[in-house]
C-alpha cells in the first residue's frame, strides 16, 4: 500500500486528489450512533455533516460513496496515543504523520496524546509537542502528563487549562525515577485537577514494588521478556488502582484510570463504580486481545515486541476484560499505541528493564474490537461506536462535534464492511515500526472508507493524506463528569458542620 504524502513522496498536492474538502454523499448505509441506528444517508460539505436522512438528492457536483449492505460510523477517536515520544532512551517510530496516517487508515479520525513535558515543565511540553503536531494528517487532542509537584506547576496547569485547550492531566504511579510521583503529589495533582473542572487521568502501577520486583528478577538471572512480567504482576496494578480510586474518593473527584490490564485493577474499578463513584476504566486492544505466553517466546524480537507496561497478562484477563467492556463496568477502547521497531527493542537484549515499554495499535484498534466484540457477538453495533468514538468524546468534553453522525458534527465517518475480512500484518500496516504485535491475526469486517474533516483519505486499500492538514481540538474543562461534584461537596460540608456542632455540646 502506498501513503500519498505531499511532503515527502510527491512534492505537491497528492495522488490527484486536492486538499480542500469536496461535497460528499454516503448513500444507503446503515448510520449507526451510540444512541440509535438508522438506514440514511449523509451529506458533507466543507468538512461538516450537513444533513442526516433518506434519499438526499444532490448535484453533479457532489462525489458519491455506495455504502449499501454496510455500516456508516463516527471515525473513531483513541483516547490514548503516544506519537514521537521520547521515552526509555528512545523516541518512538511512528510520529504524528506516519501514526496518524495508519491510524486512518484503520478508521480511527482523532486521536488524545499525551504531552511529556521534559524535566516536569508543563508550558515547555505543550509548546514542543506542538511543534512534534505540526505534520498531523488528522485531528488530535492532548492530555498533560504531570511529573512532578510544585507551585509553578500547579500555575501551569491552570495555564494548560484555561488557554490551552487541555482539560485531562495524567499521573503515573509506575517508571519509579522519571515519571512517577509520590501520593502526596498525587493528592495535590487532583485537588488542582478538581478545582479546574480537568479529568485526572492515573498510569496505576506500584512503581516502588516494581522496582523491587525488577531486582528480584535480575538477581534470579531471569533478563529475558518474561522478568518484565514477572517482575511487576497483576496485585501491584490492583494495588495502585485500589488507592488512586480511594484518593480520589477522598478529595471527591471523577478519575480515570488508562490502560486496565488486569482482572484485579478492572474489579477494583467495579467496585467503585458499584458504590456510585465516578470512575472510568479503559481497556486497551492488548488487553482484550492478548496472553502472556508471548513473552516467554525464545526469539528476542518476538517476545520484545510485546513489552509494554502494565504488561499483557495470563491466561483469563482479556476474557474478562471483554466481558467487563460488554457490561460497561470499563467504558472505551483505546490503543496506547507507542512503537518502537526491533532495534530500540534489542537495547534491552541482556536486561528487559531496557526494553523501552510499548506496542502498536493505532491502526487496528477498530476492526479488532469490531471482530472481537461485535462479529462475535459480545456487543451490539451502537455499543461498538460508544466504545470506540462516542464515550470519548463525551467524556473529554468534545461531543457531538465528534463522536456523532449528527447535522453539524465534524464529518470524521468511515464505512465498515461487515462481510469484508482483514489480515493483519506488518509487511502491509501503515505504521513506521516493523513487527505487530497482531501479526497474522484475521478477523471479519473491514473500514473500507475513511472521511477526515470532510476529506477522503482512505478508500480502495489507498491512503490519501496531507502532512499539516490536522487540527489541534481544544477541549473543554467541566465535562459531564464533574455534573454534580460541586452538590455532592456542599452535601459533604454540611454534613461535616453538623458533626461538629454536636461536639460542641
Ligand atoms: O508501555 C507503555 N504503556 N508505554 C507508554 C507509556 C505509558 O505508560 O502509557
Ligand atoms: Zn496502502
Ligand atoms: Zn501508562
Ligand atoms: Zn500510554
Amino acid at each position: 500500500m502506498q501513503i500519498c504524502d505531499a511532503a515527502t513522496s510527491f512534492g505537491g498536492p497528492l495522488c490527484g486528489f486536492s486538499s480542500s474538502s469536496p461535497k460528499i454523499l454516503i448513500k444507503g448505509g446503515t448510520v449507526v450512533n451510540a444512541h440509535h441506528l438508522e438506514a440514511s444517508d449523509v451529506y458533507i460539505e466543507n468538512g461538516i455533516i450537513l444533513d442526516v436522512k433518506p434519499n438526499i438528492k444532490v448535484g453533479d457536483d457532489v462525489t458519491i460513496i455506495d455504502a449499501s449492505g454496510k455500516f456508516v460510523m463516527p471515525g473513531g477517536i483513541d483516547p490514548h496515543a503516544h506519537l514521537a515520544m521520547e521515552f526509555m532512551g528512545s523516541e518512538t517510530i511512528d510520529d504524528f504523520f506516519s501514526g496518524q496516517a495508519a491510524a486512518l487508515a484503520g478508521g480511527t479520525t482523532m486521536h488524545i496524546d499525551f504531552v511529556i513535558p521534559p524535566n516536569g515543565n508543563l508550558s515547555a511540553g505543550f509548546e514542543s509537542y506542538k511543534e512534534k503536531a505540526k505534520n498531523s494528517c488528522m485531528d488530535y487532542g492532548f492530555h498533560m502528563a504531570v511529573t512532578k509537584w510544585d507551585e509553578s506547576v500547579s500555575k501551569d496547569m491552570e495555564i494548560m487549562v484555561k488557554e490551552k485547550g487541555i482539560n485531562s492531566f495524567k499521573f503515573f504511579l509506575a517508571y519509579k525515577g522519571s515519571f512517577m510521583v509520590s501520593d502526596e503529589s498525587l493528592l495535590e495533582g487532583f485537588k488542582k485537577c478538581k478545582s479546574l473542572g480537568a479529568l485526572p487521568l492515573v498510569h496505576a502501577e506500584n512503581g516502588d514494588a516494581v522496582f523491587e520486583g525488577q531486582k528480584r528478577m535480575i538477581d534470579l538471572g531471569i533478563t529475558g521478556p518474561e522478568g518484565h512480567a514477572l517482575s511487576r504482576p497483576p496485585v501491584l496494578e490492583g494495588e495502585a488502582t485500589s488507592r488512586a480510586i480511594r484518593l480520589a474518593a477522598f478529595v471527591n473527584t471523577p478519575l480515570y484510570i488508562v490502560h486496565v490490564m488486569s482482572i484485579d485493577a478492572m474489579e477494583e474499578v467495579a467496585r467503585a463504580r458499584k458504590s456510585g463513584q465516578r470512575v472510568v476504566g479503559e481497556s486497551v486492544v492488548s488487553s482484550l486481545l492478548l496472553d502472556d505466553s508471548v513473552l516467554w517466546d525464545p526469539d528476542f524480537n518476538i517476545a520484545a515486541k510485546f513489552v509494554m507496561s502494565p504488561p499483557i497478562r495470563g491466561p483469563g484477563h482479556a476474557e474478562a476484560l471483554q466481558a467487563a467492556l460488554s457490561t460497561g463496568v470499563l467504558q472505551l477502547v483505546g490503543t496506547d499505541h507507542c512503537t518502537f521497531n526491533s532495534t530500540q527493542k534489542s537495547q534491552g537484549k541482556h536486561d528487559f528493564r531496557k526494553i523501552p515499554n510499548g506496542v502498536n495499535g493505532i491502526e487496528e484498534r477498530m476492526i479488532l474490537v469490531w471482530d472481537t466484540m461485535v462479529a462475535s457477538g459480545r456487543v451490539s453495533v451502537s455499543d461498538y461506536v460508544r466504545m470506540t468514538s462516542t464515550e470519548c468524546a463525551k467524556i473529554f468534553n468534545i461531543y457531538p462535534r465528534k463522536g456523532a453522525i449528527l447535522a453539524g458534527s465534524d464529518a470524521d465517518v468511515i464505512v465498515l464492511n461487515p462481510n469484508a475480512s482483514f489480515e493483519i500484518s506488518s509487511n502491509s500496516h501503515h505504521s513506521r515500526t516493523d513487527t505487530n504485535v497482531y501479526e497474522g491475526w484475521k478477523g471479519k469486517g473491514n473500514v473500507e472508507v475513511t472521511i477526515a474533516g470532510g476529506r477522503i483519505v482512505w478508500q480502495n486499500d489507498e491512503l490519501n493524506v496531507v502532512p499539516g492538514s490536522g487540527k489541534y481540538v481544544e477541549m473543554p474543562p467541566f465535562g459531564y463528569l464533574f455534573d454534580g461534584i460541586s452538590k455532592a461537596d456542599e452535601n459533604y460540608i454540611s454534613s461535616l458542620k453538623a458533626h461538629v456542632k454536636i461536639q460542641n455540646y
